[in-house]
């Protein structure tokens, strides 16, 4: 989602900070800008759709400019254009936004009233007059910013510089994220420390209600109230170069067969290289809790994290005895949900940034909640605001459907289960040895279901041209088939549902007629006989069923149209984890034969920050 990418010091700025907004090109946009600080005045570039659009409108931009600011968007209010592209510029002031103005409304009301124009439908173009207008009054940029910030509610990180202030610019957060490079004779900002990463490895995280001025000299934190501030720095870890597709035609399908080397490499961080049968708390998170005050949890997430979730709520109290509660971030906290100091809030997500897992987050902490995240980006904004965090081993997802994120949640919520368990003296040093030497079969099973790309695609050619689907599943297997219905849809744009099996009859076998594709996970786990009650039903009603279990299954194939073959494993919560590659690579043909844009899918941004 919006991105934003900022520089004031030494060097010429206009590609560099072009070269910063591709390093947020992963997280989505639909058009892009940047503002330069010209000799005489603000030099604006600004385009619709991929970035390389821009790349052409940069000639428009003074080579030598040294101050400068850019910005993807992902259109909130107002259709993707150049006019609603940011930066918006006004009479020698330009301001980037991400995040919504809730109240934009009401400001643009008494705008409007005395006068002001409007170049955009944007929320954000109320910050730049609002901005011009108050500095009218004292010509300070600093008091203008100031008495800015109380008019605004929502959620929003906003960048302001002017002409009237050469070289000065005023950064403002309050929920979306925002972070500083720090440089010698020289800063920088982004809405991501990916983009600064070339440049500088030292930051400065803001944190929500602080404003800060940057020159090329100088740092200046305050809070809302004007109290100055200690910046906190952070020294991070170089990077390798950005991720490259190495021969795949797309990201999506690179990161399906990264999954048996993040399985890998996960089970030897909490096993250790030689796989001995006790767990490591420490890289689990799970010494950093108040393990003996915890009587329940609840885990957040949206999206396929939320799914995911939804296997951690079946893992833990199957096997650590501890009721779970499981909601999507974007209604937990509307919800009044019942939180006190010994309910532990897990957040899944894989970006750390996701704006509604961010704020229930903040809200279950106000309740006095002790956080918990699984998360795969190492100094995010949600495991900055956890107790302990269980970093995935998944390196970066550039695809925006998710993948191996998913897979490494669901095997870092079981390995946080069995370590749980075992504290609690409910899962014997035995049963945690029987435990692991199933997870150390599941990266070569992984691999096996992995093997089935090119029967898959052949199933595919079958199916790419439905307009419904409906997937099916029972216990872990039902969050697998919501979790498959989400990446159809995501990627091929075929509209898919997913359901509880026994729900069926309780409503969408209405649907069920020979056009519907019926996608039914069926791995020879507890559920079994009944799934296959559940596809008889579908085909008594002339359903096309493609079945989703094992290879030699002949009860399956003889019910089924197409069966997707997978690989079996006698443990059912882990089944989930190879149930799900057949579906990754299902939607991934039917996209292929469908020609979308698989890595980027219209509409869908990686880092979705905002409510
Ligand atoms: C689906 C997908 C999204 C994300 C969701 C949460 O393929 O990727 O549903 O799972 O937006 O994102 P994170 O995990 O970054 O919080």
């Amino acid at each position: 989602m919006c991105g934003i990418m900022g520089y004031v010091g030494k060097q010429s700025c206009a590609k560099m900070i072009y070269d910063g907004l591709k390093k947020l090109e992963y997280r989505g946009y639909d058009s892009a800008g940047i503002v330069v600080l010209g000799d005489t005045k603000l030099e604006v570039a600004k385009s619709v759709g991929k970035l390389f659009n821009l790349e052409a409108e940069l000639g428009q931009l003074s080579p030598t400019a040294k101050m400068g600011m850019g910005h993807t968007r992902w259109a909130t209010h107002g259709a993707p254009s150049v006019a609603n592209a940011h930066p918006h510029t006004y009479d020698g002031f330009s301001i980037i936004h991400n995040g919504i103005i809730e109240n934009y409304q009401a400001l643009k009301i008494s705008l409007l009233e005395a006068g002001t124009v409007f170049a955009s439908e944007t929320d954000s173009e109320v910050i730049l007059h609002l901005l011009h207008r108050e500095y009218a009054k004292d010509r300070s940029f600093d008091k203008a910013v100031s008495r800015v910030i109380p008019m605004l509610e929502g959620a929003f990180a906003f960048a302001a510089m002017t002409i009237e202030e050469p070289g000065v610019f005023y950064l403002v957060k309050n929920s979306s994220p925002l972070v500083i490079g720090c440089g010698v004779h020289e800063n920088f900002f982004a809405s991501d420390a990916l983009a600064l990463l070339p440049h500088t490895q030292e930051m400065i995280f803001l944190e929500d209600g602080q404003v800060v001025k940057i020159t090329a000299d100088e740092i200046e934190l305050r809070d809302f109230s004007g109290k100055l501030l200690q910046a906190q720095r952070k020294i991070l870890p170089k990077v390798d170069s950005a991720p490259e597709k190495n021969g795949f035609r797309h990201f999506m399908l690179k990161e399906i067969y990264e999954q048996p080397a993040v399985i890998r490499a996960t089970l030897e961080k909490v096993f250790g290289a030689s796989g001995a049968a006790s767990l490591d708390e420490s890289a689990i998170g799970l010494s950093a809790l108040p393990f003996d005050t915890i009587k329940r949890i609840h885990i957040v997430g949206c999206g396929t994290a939320y799914l995911a979730g939804t296997l951690g709520r079946y893992f833990l109290e199957k096997w650590a005895q501890i009721p779970v509660s499981v909601d999507l971030a974007s209604e937990f906290r509307y919800r009044s949900p019942y939180l006190d100091a010994g309910t532990l809030i897990i957040a899944m997500t894989q970006s750390g940034e996701t704006l509604d897992t961010l704020a229930s987050v903040k809200f279950a902490k106000q309740a006095g909640c002790p956080i918990y995240s699984i998360c795969n980006v190492p100094f995010s904004a949600i495991p900055r605001g956890s107790e302990a965090t269980f970093y995935m081993n998944a390196g970066p997802e550039v695809g925006v459907a998710s993948t191996k994120a998913f897979v490494a949640m669901v095997l870092d919520l079981f390995l946080f289960t069995l370590a749980f368990g075992h504290k609690k003296g409910l899962i014997s040093q035995a049963e945690l040895e029987k435990q692991r030497s199933y997870l150390q079969r599941l990266p070569a099973l992984v691999e096996q279901a992995i093997e089935q790309q090119s029967s898959i695609e052949q199933i595919a050619l079958r199916y790419f041209e439905a307009t419904n689907s409906l997937f099916i599943g029972r216990g872990n297997s039902c969050s697998i088939a919501l979790e498959g219905a989400l990446k159809l849809k995501e990627i091929s744009y075929i509209h898919a549902e997913g359901y509880a099996g026994g729900e069926l009859k309780h409503g969408p076998i209405a649907l069920v007629d020979e056009h519907i594709p019926i996608i039914a996970l069926a791995p020879k786990d507890s559920h079994y006989e009944k799934m296959l009650s559940n596809i008889e039903e579908v085909k008594a009603r002339g359903g096309r069923v493609i079945g989703v279990g094992g290879k030699d299954d002949k009860r399956l194939a003889a019910l089924c149209q197409d069966v997707l073959a997978c690989p079996q494993i006698e443990q059912e919560d882990l089944q989930a984890i190879l149930s799900v590659i057949p579906l990754q690579l299902f939607a991934y043909s039917i996209a292929v034969l469908r020609g979308t844009d698989i890595d980027q899918p219209r509409n869908l941004a990686k880092s979705v920050t905002v409510e």
